[in-house]
């Protein structure tokens, strides 16, 4: 049986008051919209439709490839928004699921319990509904004498009797697709907000004798719509506790789970410790036997096992294995450690390749570099790697030795083994085994302290005698 989606993502969404189309906006670091295409996905839907309006183009270009489009020029509802897949689908046989793009909580295997008992007992449509202490502001489920779904009312043309009516309908249903479209033609726009909704399908199949269904769901947090920011941030806390869990389930131990911020497709191996204040990012993958915290924030970083990170920042970046970083570290763009690097406090890497060993333990920038093996770079020793004008390269060979407070003015390489002395300045390339010292040489004065000192009195006196 082939399946599709609709997926509805055309509506401005005032409620928000936010300059960000609804569907872009962010739970735990995926757009609301690309949550309800992983869930589609999940399903493995043969076609998706999302239906575009606001924002059309921003919404276009944040999906992409994964999905075909269909534009609702004008929001008049979202019976209105189903109906502009109808020349992509009518003519198509099968199951339609129409899912709305302001539900990143619904979950694969609900929707997956859903289309079973959808097929299994043969109906036209079964909508995912659910029962809730406070219902206000979502459509009523309707049921009738014998207790099937008769159809579903808005909150805004409720009488106060079903006003009165817990189970809402959480906005996700799957139909026969060409029912559907049948039905669809139906659906008239004489109600208190003058809109087509798409949830009149239901009473119109139900007028037809058709048999509908409710899928209720018990999950307390899968029928949220965003609709608000208060909305968005129990979107983001369910959000958050469902992923921090399934990593936990892993065996992945979270210190503080309320306040460790994991972005949906991150990866972390079992036996992992997170610190309270750490936020992974993107597409961060970390391995096995980690300690990262307290106080990170790793975005699309690669992480390998064994690695310890303290209070710092990490942006596109690679740690091997048995690593150590921070505490107060920024590795940006580009930084590559191979395994047992150290990456001590405020230290920035950035473009550079650290092979397995290297110390950098205080007080360094190191940028557009190679670093071979066991090299120590000493406290506060740079890469000079800007003319004003270009970047340039910083090579340096195994096991040399940089001593503190070095500059190396780049394009420069030190051979291996090369020693380059403390407080140089280096501008010339310096040869394997080499020794290099680049600085004014010092000069003592006997007893000039003393001198120094008297002077100073005596200047000081002077200034207090008229
Ligand atoms: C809708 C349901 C309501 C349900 C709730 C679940 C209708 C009429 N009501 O209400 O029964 O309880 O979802 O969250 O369907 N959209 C368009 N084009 C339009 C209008 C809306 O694409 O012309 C999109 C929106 O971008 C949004 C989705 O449809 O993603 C739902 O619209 P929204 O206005 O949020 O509907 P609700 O009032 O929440
Ligand atoms: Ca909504």
């Amino acid at each position: 049986m082939r399946i599709f989606g609709i997926v509805l993502a055309a509506g401005q969404g005032k409620r928000m008051k936010s300059k960000l189309y609804k569907v872009l906006h962010p739970v735990c670091g995926k757009p609301m919209v690309g949550h309800v295409l992983d869930v589609l996905e999940a399903v493995r839907v043969d076609r998706k439709v999302v239906i575009v309006g606001h924002g059309a183009e921003a919404v276009q270009a944040y999906v992409g490839d994964r999905a075909e489009f269909a534009l609702q020029a004008e929001q008049l509802g979202t019976g209105h928004a189903v109906s502009m897949a109808r020349p992509m689908l009518e003519s198509e046989d099968g199951i339609t699921v129409v899912i709305c793009g302001d539900t990143p909580l619904i979950r694969p295997d609900s929707l997956e319990a859903m289309i079973r008992m959808h097929v299994e007992q043969g109906a036209a449509a079964t909508l995912m509904s659910a029962s809730l202490e406070a219902p206000g502001g979502y459509g009523r489920v309707v049921r009738n004498a014998q207790g099937g779904v008769e159809r579903i009312v808005e909150q805004k043309d409720c009488s106060p009797e079903e006003d009165a009516i817990r189970e809402i309908n959480a906005g996700t249903y799957c139909f026969d697709n060409r029912k559907l479209f049948a039905a669809l033609a139906h659906v008239k726009n004489d109600n208190s907000q003058n809109e087509y909704y798409f949830t009149d399908v239901i009473g119109i199949l139900r007028g037809q004798g058709e048999k509908v269904l409710a899928y209720c769901t018990n999950d307390p947090s899968e029928w949220i719509g965003v609709n608000d920011r208060i909305a968005l941030s129990e979107a983001e806390a369910f959000m958050r506790q469902r992923i921090n869990r399934a990593h936990m389930a892993n065996g992945v131990t979270i210190v503080d789970p309320s306040a460790t911020y994991i972005e949906k497709d991150v990866v972390i191996g079992a036996d992992t410790v997170l610190l309270p204040g750490t936020a992974l990012r993107g597409r961060t993958v970390v391995g096995e036997d980690c300690r990262i915290g307290p106080n990170c924030e790793l975005t699309d970083t690669i992480v390998g096992s064994g690695v310890d990170i303290k209070q710092s920042v990490l942006s596109e970046a690679e740690v091997g294995d048995g690593s150590s970083v921070g505490p107060f570290a920024y590795l940006r763009p580009g930084a590559k450690l191979a395994g047992r690097v150290k990456i001590g406090d405020f230290v920035e890497i950035k473009n550079a390749f650290l092979d397995e060993g290297v110390k950098v333990s205080h007080l360094s920038y190191v940028g557009d570099a190679e670093i071979g093996k066991n090299v120590n770079v000493g406290c506060g020793a740079i890469t000079v790697n800007f003319d004003g004008f270009n970047k340039h390269k910083t090579i340096i060979g195994d096991d040399a030795f940089i001593g503190s407070n070095v500059n190396l003015v780049a394009p420069v390489t030190v051979g291996k083994g090369a020693f380059v002395v403390a407080g140089s300045t280096i501008t010339k390339d310096v040869a394997d085994n080499d020794m290099a010292i680049a600085r004014e040489r010092q000069t003592n004065k006997a007893g000039y302290a003393e001198k120094l000192r008297g002077r100073f009195k005596a200047a000081k006196e002077n200034k207090k005698s008229p």
